[in-house]
């Protein structure tokens, strides 16, 4: 999608509609740019008749000076409306892309996961921050600017055809010029601006990511070669830059030379009729060139604005279009059931479910299990065996194409989605923490969990101690996705997490794996807590960690193998008991 071309109507009516409940501040900014753009062009009126009456006619010191008050007020006038018109404008267009936002974010949070399988992050991240942006430029200074600049433009011919026609004609003449010179110029600054934001958003990407991913660059030892890629990349963001730069820096000097035109060829007719027998209107002629000087300055400035103000129009209207597509996407939207009132506390059942991330590719083949209620459930197997796109689908992150979920007697998939995930919390192996305190990464922003809560369960979770050591303790302010923090500790925040939310079903998927000795055990003692009494399915490497589980369920590309407890499953000397052996014999 390119964003020259023309500009798309369907969109820009859509985008209109959000202006509705901001229509008094729409009603208010345009008559400040009414009332502006025609003060303003009779503001050289006041002046040429200044000039005419009190100056070169007969000199009156006590009429200039009321005068010159008169036009001092008027001055200050237009300078109020135009603070008024551009807090207005900026007002609507921030009120308008907040709403948009708003929207887009509520209408992204309900998308389901297999979503954002397919959509690289920074996509979405560009149409709520950027694409927006652009957005609030229409209202801000593409659409009223471009109402304001054709009402000054009008103003300002009519008063000159009204003052003197043929002088007016005289100083239109540059004016076809300046059209083609801003034809030109506006093509190439068009190119030059993709060009300048193509290479911004490359180098945003790079630096992002380098970031983000430097302890691979420093442990692979890329760090000259990446360094010279993004010499490469800095010096073409640089290149492009300097091309706008110089687009521009032809262009006003261009604009500048045409209004001289203007006036100089102005000042030859005044010089003609000073030689021609007009003499007798001297002081006519005096207010008219003054009054014109003055009048072509306005004439250009906005001829030349007209058409970077529509380009910025333009581009507002594409990148809307981007949004709503995103805003379109029903399909991707989580088909919420209605049920509210489902009792957790129950079996869960599995019926020969299938599931498949795409198409006929199943990752789980007819799984059928039950959970009873109250009891640990452990699932093992090698990686890839399908063990979390289980719970992905007990939390409906994902669809399942085939067979049933039972809660008690009632379908998963009548269950409200908050109702249901109200009542699941998941631990996984890589915690993900905001960029926010201890406290509200274990709150997530709840009001209703009161700071005393939270120390409980961090008490009873047995991580109190470690939290109340770091520098602000439950104040401590955790870096971008945890940061300093070791994995253990992110984990144990994670579980308290767990604990505070007090869900009827628990799920720990694989969160003991990865974790250092010493918060093992505080880790071990913190699940035996967690799941005492409460229906919870844990995934584990560690064979060690799920001994006690009252179910194990052993997985095997996509398909249960084989169900028991620990002993039974030693027992029928099967993929457990190998599984086992092999860990033991890692231990010794
Ligand atoms: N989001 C996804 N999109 C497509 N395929 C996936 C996705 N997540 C997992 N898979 C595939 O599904 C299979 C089962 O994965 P998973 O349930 O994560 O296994 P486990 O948790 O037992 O390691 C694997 O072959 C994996 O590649
Ligand atoms: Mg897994």
């Amino acid at each position: 999608m390119s964003e020259q071309g023309k500009l798309d109507f369907k969109v820009f009516k859509r985008l209109i509609v959000f202006v509705k409940s901001y229509k008094r501040i729409l009603w208010f900014s345009l008559l400040c740019t009414i009332a502006l753009s025609i003060l303003s062009p009779v503001r050289p009126m006041v002046i040429g008749n200044m000039v005419n009456k009190y100056i070169v006619a007969d000199q009156n010191s006590n009429a200039l000076f009321n005068w010159t008050m008169i036009l001092l007020a008027m001055l200050a006038m237009e300078g109020v409306l135009q603070f008024l018109n551009s807090y207005f404008s900026n007002l609507l267009a921030q009120s308008v892309i907040r709403d948009i936002r708003k929207r887009l974010f509520e209408h992204i949070s309900a998308f389901r996961m297999k979503y954002f399988d397919k959509t690289p992050i920074g996509n979405l991240v560009t149409r709520l921050v950027s694409d927006i942006e652009a957005i609030s430029e229409v209202f801000s200074s593409g659409l009223i600017d471009i109402l304001g600049d054709i009402l000054a433009l009008v103003a300002v011919l009519v008063l000159m055809t009204v003052t003197n026609w043929k002088l007016s004609l005289l100083t239109l003449i540059p004016i076809p010029l300046l059209l083609i010179a801003t034809k030109i110029f506006a093509k190439a600054m068009r190119n030059s601006f993709q060009q300048e934001r193509l290479q911004v958003t490359r180098l945003n990407t790079f630096v992002q990511e380098h970031i983000t991913g430097m302890s691979i660059v420093q442990l692979f030892n890329r760090e000259r070669q990446e360094q010279q890629t993004f010499e490469g990349i800095n010096n073409d963001h640089k290149q492009a830059q300097i091309n706008a730069v110089w687009a521009f820096s032809i262009f006003f000097p261009v604009v500048e030379i045409l209004s001289s035109l203007s006036i100089a060829l102005m000042l030859v007719w005044g010089a003609f009729q000073f030689m021609g027998e007009n003499q007798t209107n001297g002081a006519q002629m005096y207010q008219d060139i003054f009054q014109f000087t003055l009048w072509v300055n306005m004439l250009f400035r906005p001829i030349r604005q007209l058409a970077d103000k529509f380009n910025i129009l333009q581009r507002g209207v594409v990148r809307a279009e981007r949004v709503f597509e995103v805003l379109d996407m029903q399909e991707d939207v989580q088909t919420a059931g209605k049920e509210q009132a489902v009792d957790f506390n129950q079996d869960i059942q599995f019926k020969s479910i299938f599931f498949a991330y795409q198409d006929e590719n199943w990752v789980l083949k007819d799984i059928n299990l039950t959970i009873n209620r109250g009891t640990t459930v452990a699932f093992v197997g090698a990686t890839g065996a399908g063990k979390t796109s289980i719970v992905n689908l007990l939390g409906r992150f994902y669809e399942y194409q085939r067979g049933e979920v039972y809660v008690g007697d009632t379908d998963l998939k009548n269950i409200e989605l908050n109702h249901l995930r109200k009542n699941i919390a998941i631990v996984l192996q890589d915690v993900f923490l905001f960029s926010d305190t201890v406290l509200n990464n274990i709150t997530l922003g709840d009001p209703d969990i009161t700071r005393e809560q939270v120390i409980a369960a961090s008490k009873a979770v047995g991580a109190h101690e470690f939290i109340s050591k770091l520098p602000n303790g439950y104040d401590y302010e955790v870096g971008e996705r945890g940061g300093v923090l070791s994995v253990g500790q992110r984990q144990l925040l994670a579980f308290i997490r767990a604990y505070v939310y007090n869900p009827h079903i628990l799920i720990l998927d694989e969160a003991t794996s990865s974790v250092d000795n010493e918060s093992e055990e505080l880790i071990q003692l913190a699940t035996e807590k967690l799941t005492k009494g409460r229906t919870s399915i844990v995934i584990a490497h560690r064979l060690s960690t799920i001994q006690n589980a009252d179910t194990i369920v052993v997985m095997e590309k996509g398909q249960i193998v084989e169900k028991g407890n620990h002993t039974h499953l030693i027992e029928i000397d099967g993929y457990y008991k190998r599984l086992y052996d092999i860990q033991f014999a890692e231990k010794k």
